[in-house]
């Protein structure tokens, strides 16, 4: 669907640029970043700019190019080709946002190939047909490159087709923005989760698989807005998220009673 209202977006550093660049070239973009750094909300809101529609699948182990591109169901005794969401983006001229991308099986990646280089064009095994993707089309993968080491690598001859933004999480004076935009907290609130996720952040000897992301910390400012205690509020919407281990969430509370 496309938007009316523009998503709220607040740019980190030259990301809208560097999109909107890569869509007048024609040129696929990869983004790579941490959890809920703002990967989705900077597409939602470049789809409601140039005023397209936003395709959006999440790949997981068992994400298949048949799911992807559709495949034959047999209906009343009638053969129907039913269309996925791949095949449908590329004839519509949609965005196409292929979340976590080194997740989905080997044949997904190899479907993107011709999609991703100068062809941009999307081969149908099953019915034969080749697709040109429209000047509109615009494909986009993401992948967290804090899972890399347990997980598959994109190969080299994916990653240099792609035009590769890397996004990260906010200074305090921009998350302070954020935080307040998006939940309407006030902005000393915002500030004190700012400076707390920033400390979590720089703490590397917990170990944490990922750190405190921006929508931690806007699900914590919510609660403690709707009337729920600050420390509560900051353990349910922090710490727990972030870990199981009592020794790790120990210090993480110390953190939060230092701040809020
Ligand atoms: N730069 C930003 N501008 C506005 N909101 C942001 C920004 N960064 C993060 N947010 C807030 O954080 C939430 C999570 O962002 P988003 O869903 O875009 O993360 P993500 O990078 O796609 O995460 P994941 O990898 O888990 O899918 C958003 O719903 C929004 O509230
Ligand atoms: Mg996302």
């Amino acid at each position: 669907m496309v938007a009316t209202k523009s998503p709220y977006y607040r740019a980190i550093g030259k990301e809208e640029e560097v999109f909107r660049s890569a869509y007048k070239c024609k040129l696929p973009l990869l983004l790579k970043g941490p959890t809920g750094c703002g990967k989705t909300r900077l597409v939602e809101k470049m789809a409601n700019e140039l005023s397209t529609r936003l395709v959006q699948v999440v790949c997981n182990e068992d994400t298949s190019a048949t799911d992807l591109l559709g495949r034959y169901l047999l209906k009343g005794g009638d053969t129907i080709w039913q269309e996925g969401p791949v095949t449908r983006a590329v004839r519509e001229g949609h965005f196409l946002y292929l979340d976590e991308i080194a997740e989905a099986r080997e044949d997904v990646v190899v479907l993107l190939h011709s999609l991703s280089d100068h062809r941009r064009q999307l081969f149908l095994d099953r019915s034969h047909e080749s697709i040109a993707a429209p000047d509109a089309f615009q494909l986009i993968i993401s992948f967290n490159p804090g899972y890399q080491t347990r997980m598959r690598r994109l190969k080299p001859s994916t990653r240099q087709r792609f035009v590769s933004l890397e996004l990260s999480y906010p200074p305090v004076e921009i998350e302070t923005e954020i935080l307040a935009a998006e939940t309407g907290a006030n902005l000393s609130l915002c500030k004190s989760l700012a400076q707390l996720a920033l400390r979590i952040r720089n703490m590397s000897e917990l170990q944490l698989d990922e750190t405190v992301s921006t929508r931690l910390l806007v699900n914590t400012a919510l609660l403690i807005k709707q009337g729920l205690a600050p420390r509560l509020s900051a353990d349910v919407g922090i710490v727990q998220a972030l870990t199981d281990d009592l020794e790790v969430a120990q210090p993480l509370k110390d953190l939060v009673s230092l701040h809020l």
